[in-house]
């Protein structure tokens, strides 16, 4: 297998398909009841947090102290909005060449699975027209512990019977690749924030631009 890579685990928002700016929508609409305008800027911190996780930084941003019950109702209320927004998310969604780098796993027996913090992620990964290549899903419904906790791609891992040290997560945040790194994994950055390099074993800009043997080559290198 290149570079000794046994498996694979992707992240879904943001390294499969596009959904921040979605959720950057239904999120500032909350912020904007609040009374707090939530800038693009401070949405990117918001990448890879989970639902509660991303109320949370927000509630602290505007200054706010409201209790469990009322978060439960913003969150809900945000979900809400949200699901009405991934309602025409389609196969044209998927970032261009993901579904190339799956087949080149295919063909190289490669098993992968998906990673994601989303508790939407299933709905999600249907819609964009993968959820029949995804034997395996751990979702944010799965988990106990969000990003940066390592739990969801441990959980991942254990379902395919990979060993950790030799698979590989793909994943566009900072939290994501921390979560990759504290389980162990090959912890692989997509995207081109610049504060990926520092939390990565190394960072591929998109699928068009890379390969399963580039990656192997580079997973090689590490070892
Ligand atoms: C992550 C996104 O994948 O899922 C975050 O990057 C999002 O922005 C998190 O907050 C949780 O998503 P959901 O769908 O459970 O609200
Ligand atoms: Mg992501």
């Amino acid at each position: 297998m290149p570079g000794g890579l046994e498996a694979c685990i992707f992240d879904l928002d943001g390294v499969l398909t596009d959904t921040a700016d979605l959720h950057f929508k239904s999120w500032r609409r909350l912020g904007r009841e609040l009374g707090y305008e939530l800038s693009p800027e401070k949405n990117r911190e918001l990448k890879g947090v989970s639902r509660a996780g991303s109320l949370d930084l927000i509630l602290k941003w505007a200054g706010r102290e409201l209790d469990a019950g009322k978060k439960q109702q913003l969150m809900d209320r945000k979900n809400q909005w949200y699901l009405s927004e991934i309602e025409n998310l389609g196969e044209k969604d998927q970032l261009p060449g993901a579904a190339s780098f799956l087949d080149q796993l295919d063909r190289n027996n490669i098993p992968y699975g998906l990673g994601s913090g989303s508790k939407n992620a299933r709905t999600i990964v249907k819609k964009i027209g993968l959820a029949h290549r995804f034997k395996w899903v751990v979702d944010g419904t799965d988990v106990q512990k969000s990003k940066p906790d390592p739990e969801v791609f441990v959980k991942a891992a254990n379902l395919m019977g990979c060993k950790i040290c030799n698979t590989a997560v793909f994943e566009d945040s900072v939290a994501g690749l921390i979560a990759a790194r504290k389980g162990g994994f090959i912890a692989v950055g997509f995207g081109t924030d610049s504060n990926l390099s520092d939390h990565a074993d190394f960072v591929v800009e998109n699928w068009e631009k890379t390969s399963l043997d580039e990656i192997g080559a580079l997973i090689a290198e590490l070892n």
